[in-house]
């Protein structure tokens, strides 16, 4: 008998950027799995025409509209269960879950953080990278938790922080590697591959070189000149 494919559901507030990577990545690759909703916690995000140009079924959920944080996530998790949804990702969702909302769906909610956790939790991450001066900066997948951006990570990318860039153009280099990044992370859990132990991940039968990512303008032997100690893939070109 063939297995039912996993449903996903994709929560977003902007731009959907994410959200259409990951869709496009179950369509091509053929994923046992399919988008069963989009939902935007924003009627004015541009994401919600993105999905519909994708042909994927889009929902908007205003949380403007709730008096509070309880009440938008209970209308959230009844909704997704009404769909009989087995993994949320949250792609660009601005939202805080309440324990609650988390605790419901353990173990298959999925977050896009644009950091190397656990640096740099919350918000306006490239600005906050920039002023502390760090030259490596990336973008994380990760298991949620009750805390916010914290959770057992699952795979992360890295950037180099160049000396002529501001938030934008460091913010657009670790978007390019997010759109790699989280299509690769969802498509372990969905495959089941995701287990995590004592607040880390293994995900069994992958290289551990999947689980990392580089930009292309670190140097191509940024793994040798390491030491030959770092394992990971490079956008764009396999890299075992
Ligand atoms: C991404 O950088 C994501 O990590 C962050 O917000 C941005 C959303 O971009 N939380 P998009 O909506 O997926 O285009």
């Amino acid at each position: 008998m063939q297995q039912q494919a996993t449903k996903l559901a994709i929560l977003i507030s902007g731009h959907g950027s994410n959200m259409a990577s990951l869709a496009a990545a179950c369509r091509d690759e053929h994923w046992p799995a399919q988008v069963a909703v989009v939902i935007a916690s924003r009627p004015d995000a541009p994401g919600i025409a993105r999905a519909h140009e994708l042909g994927l079924p889009v929902e908007t959920l205003a949380s403007a509209a709730f008096a509070s944080r309880e009440a938008f996530d209970a209308v959230l998790i009844e909704r997704l269960d009404a769909l009989e949804v087995d993994l949320v990702v949250l792609a660009g969702f601005m939202r805080i879950l309440t324990d609650r909302f988390v605790r419901h769906f353990a173990g298959r909610l999925v977050n896009i953080h644009p950091s190397l956790l656990p640096a740099f939790t919350g918000l306006d991450t490239h600005a906050r990278a920039l002023a502390a001066g760090v030259r490596l900066h990336g973008a994380t997948v990760h298991l949620v938790t009750p805390e916010l951006d914290v959770g057992p990570i699952i795979a992360q990318a890295v950037v180099p922080v160049l000396d002529g860039d501001d938030a934008a153009t460091l913010a657009a280099r670790v978007l390019r590697l997010e759109h790699i990044l989280l299509p690769r992370a969802v498509r372990w859990m969905v495959e089941g591959r995701v287990q995590a132990h004592s607040g880390r991940v293994v995900v069994e039968g992958i290289d551990e070189a999947q689980r990392l990512i580089f930009d292309s303008a670190l140097p191509a032997d940024f793994g040798q000149r390491a030491g030959g100690s770092v394992a990971g893939t490079f956008a764009g070109q396999a890299r075992p």
